[in-house]
């Protein structure tokens, strides 16, 4: 009653200017809420078991990356596998069940780590103890190896069934030097075009590094390639830009349209024979700022990842990045 009578008696102005500070209320009580649910869940602040397992993951995974490393440096990752040590430590002090997939995958990588080593008379005997000691069931040994790939291997699963394409899909981070012609780059984005969006409102954007300079700057910046990505020919910066939505309860819809259209965007790129890693976009705010200023992003985009793309070399190694067991995320209701 009140809100329609001061409708009509206020100024268009006052009302426009009365709407826009309830809005911009509102969007302060959903950013601040999403600020303490996620702080209240992150690893940096919290310690449940599913902390720990994140922690195992990632610090694994960093190892892995290592172990494919064209420039290997032996004895390489001490801070991850002492983290990773110290996660699997915690994690078994917390619970009788270590068998967990996380848990198990970890062990075939440090063992990885000590065969590499082995093989080059290297001595990492430190790391013995802790294989020992959480020693896994055997039916959960698989095995997380790097992948040794080929170039005319790759290039034959361009063309495979959806099931072997997408099974046969990994990151690949360094390249040959052959070039990615410009056509290549249209057919890519052509094919990808087909991303779905909420709405079809298809909010993304992206920039295409190709200056070598431009992308050394950026990739410094950016850190996730340090050590690797020999030979990017093209770094690509996915936006999204929130010109497309309207209030606060699409905040994280143009990171969603942007995210399906990358993966699409992998897929497309594989499609034509051609490597990809996403990287990501979590930088700093002073960081963000001169990533912004060198590519000149406009202020309405939203940064979302990165990723570099290059021609497979003859011969190189992925990482083999096992993933979970579906169980282990599917809900059904
Ligand atoms: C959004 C996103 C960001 C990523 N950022 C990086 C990165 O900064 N550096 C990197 O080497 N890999 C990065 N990756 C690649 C992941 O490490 C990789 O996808 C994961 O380990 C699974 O391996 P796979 O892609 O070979 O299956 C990123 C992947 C995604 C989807």
């Amino acid at each position: 009653m009140i809100k329609k009578v001061l409708y009509k008696v206020l100024p268009k102005k006052i009302i426009q200017f009365l709407q826009k500070k309830k809005y911009m209320w509102i969007a302060k009580n959903a950013f601040d809420q999403d600020r303490k649910r996620f702080m209240s869940s992150v690893y940096s602040f919290n310690s449940s078991l599913a902390n720990l397992e994140a922690q195992i993951i990632i610090n694994s995974h960093s190892i892995e990356k290592g172990l494919t490393n064209i420039n290997f440096r032996p004895g390489f990752g001490k801070r991850a596998l002492s983290d990773l040590v110290y996660n699997m430590e915690k994690y078994s002090e917390r619970t009788e069940v270590i068998n967990s997939e996380v848990f198990s995958n970890a062990i075939n990588i440090i063992t990885a780590y000590i065969e590499k080593h082995n093989n080059l008379a290297v001595d990492v005997s430190y790391l013995k103890d802790i294989v020992q000691k959480f020693k896994v069931s055997s039916d959960l040994v698989i095995d997380c190896n790097v992948v040794n790939n080929s170039k005319s291997g790759k290039i034959k699963e361009s063309h495979l069934d959806f099931f072997k394409f997408s099974n046969s899909r990994s990151s690949v981070r360094d390249y040959s030097s052959e070039i990615v012609s410009s056509k290549e780059l249209t057919n890519v984005f052509s094919l990808a075009n087909n991303a779905p969006s909420a709405c079809n409102r298809q909010p993304w954007q992206v920039h295409v590094i190709s200056d070598k300079n431009k992308i050394t700057e950026v990739l410094t910046l950016q850190k996730g390639l340090k050590g690797y990505g020999t030979n990017i020919q093209k770094l690509l910066l996915i936006t999204s830009d929130n010109r497309f939505f309207s209030n606060v309860h699409e905040r994280n819809q143009g990171f969603i349209d942007a995210g399906m259209y990358s993966m699409n965007l992998l897929y497309a790129f594989k499609y034509y024979g051609i490597g990809t890693c996403a990287l990501n976009a979590e930088l700093s705010k002073n960081t963000e700022k001169l990533i912004r200023d060198i590519l000149s992003i406009k202020n309405y985009e939203n940064l979302v990842m990165f990723i570099s793309v290059g021609k497979y070399p003859n011969d190189f190694k992925t990482t083999k990045s096992p993933k979970k067991s579906i169980n282990s995320y599917i809900k059904y209701h």
